[in-house]
């Protein structure tokens, strides 16, 4: 029948930055001060599925995020799905005959669920955004570029659109039409990184990224110098190693970056602190095995949040996760755990 519901289901990877984006230009837009690049994980592993269905019957759009209703007037959420709902338009006013023009006046139901710690610093919102805009583009028959729109629902979402290397132009427009992600190199590029997730805590983290970065941009002229003068060379030296598929270069441009990016927590004024004591033992014990070795073998990365994401390569796994689990046993510290991921294969689907 006519009101028989649309439902599309559909799940996005989390993203892990090498090159992080810290920092705001235009809050609104979501355009960031500086471009960075990420590594998609495995569609598998850690991801949010989010189901969308319309329906003339529905009386006004919804959500439930893990199970729990949310607020729909949510702003970035809106902007998602005006921007949808305008490209569709759009589309139907082009004359495209594949649209269902009755569909565009529904309203959506929308249920999104993370198989991992929501909030945790973990890029819940990337995951999240990602899918949602997707499957919102199922819904209603848009195609297309559509990683301008995610980035209007998280800064990093818009990484998460693709799979394998992936890069978020900063884009030097004002209405942000050139800020955009796009694909280094496929999932397929580089078959022996591997990723590891070590989560030293899965509470939410205190201070969230969007007023964690604002209070930066205000206070830390670190942040200023590295969005100037540090990321604009340290991300072409960064595509080079992932093209030339040099771990070395890779691993130390990584570490590297999360450290400045913790450096400008705390250079911002009042600091903020991501990284706790386990945070910091992960960092001297990966220094303390590449030295042993002569040789850097595995890189740690950290979010807004304590939890260790460590690049290596197939042939260190076995080794660094019994060292790990020697260091970490896994019930202390909260409940940890270690996921060893396969990298980056395909995005959404
Ligand atoms: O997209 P947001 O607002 O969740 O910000 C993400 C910021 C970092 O995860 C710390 C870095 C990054 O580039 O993903």
């Amino acid at each position: 029948s006519m009101d028989k519901p649309n439902i599309v289901t559909c799940a996005a990877p989390v993203n892990i930055a090498v090159i992080k984006y810290w920092g705001k230009r235009n809050e609104e837009l979501i355009l960031p001060i500086n471009s960075s690049l990420s590594v998609t994980l495995h569609q598998d592993q850690l991801k949010t599925t989010t189901t969308v269905a319309s329906s003339r019957s529905f009386q006004e759009d919804r959500i439930w995020l893990n199970g729990k209703e949310e607020d729909i007037t949510h702003q970035r959420l809106q902007s998602c799905l005006r921007e949808i709902r305008r490209l569709a338009r759009k589309r139907r006013n082009d004359g495209d005959p594949g649209l269902d023009s009755t569909g565009l006046s529904h309203k959506v139901h929308i249920c999104s669920v993370n198989n991992f710690p929501t909030a945790a610093g973990l890029a819940s919102s990337a995951a999240g955004f990602a899918c949602l805009v997707y499957t919102l583009a199922r819904v209603f028959g848009v195609e297309g570029e559509l990683s301008g729109i995610a980035r209007q629902g998280s800064g990093s979402a818009c990484r998460s659109m693709y799979g394998g290397f992936v890069q978020w132009i900063m884009g030097k427009k004002d209405d942000g039409k050139d800020s955009l992600a796009q694909q280094v190199e496929p999932e397929t590029h580089w078959p022996e990184l591997r990723i590891l997730v070590l989560v030293a805590s899965a509470e939410r983290k205190p201070i969230g990224s969007t007023s964690g970065m604002q209070t930066s941009v205000e206070t830390s002229c670190l942040l200023k110098h590295r969005a100037e003068s540090v990321v604009p060379s340290r991300m072409a030296e960064m595509i080079e190693a992932v093209q030339r598929k040099d771990f070395t270069a890779f691993a130390e441009l990584t570490m590297k970056d999360s450290n400045q990016f913790h450096a400008t927590c705390l250079d911002t004024y009042p600091p903020i602190f991501y990284l706790s004591s386990v945070s910091q033992q992960v960092i001297s014990l990966v220094h303390r095995y590449n030295r042993h070795y002569g040789e850097t073998r595995v890189a740690y990365t950290f979010d807004a949040g304590p939890n260790a994401v460590i690049f290596t390569l197939q042939q260190h796994v076995p080794e660094f996760v019994q060292l790990i689990q020697h260091f970490f046993p896994s019930d202390t510290n909260g409940g940890q755990f270690i996921k060893g991921l396969p990298v980056n294969s395909a995005s959404i689907s």
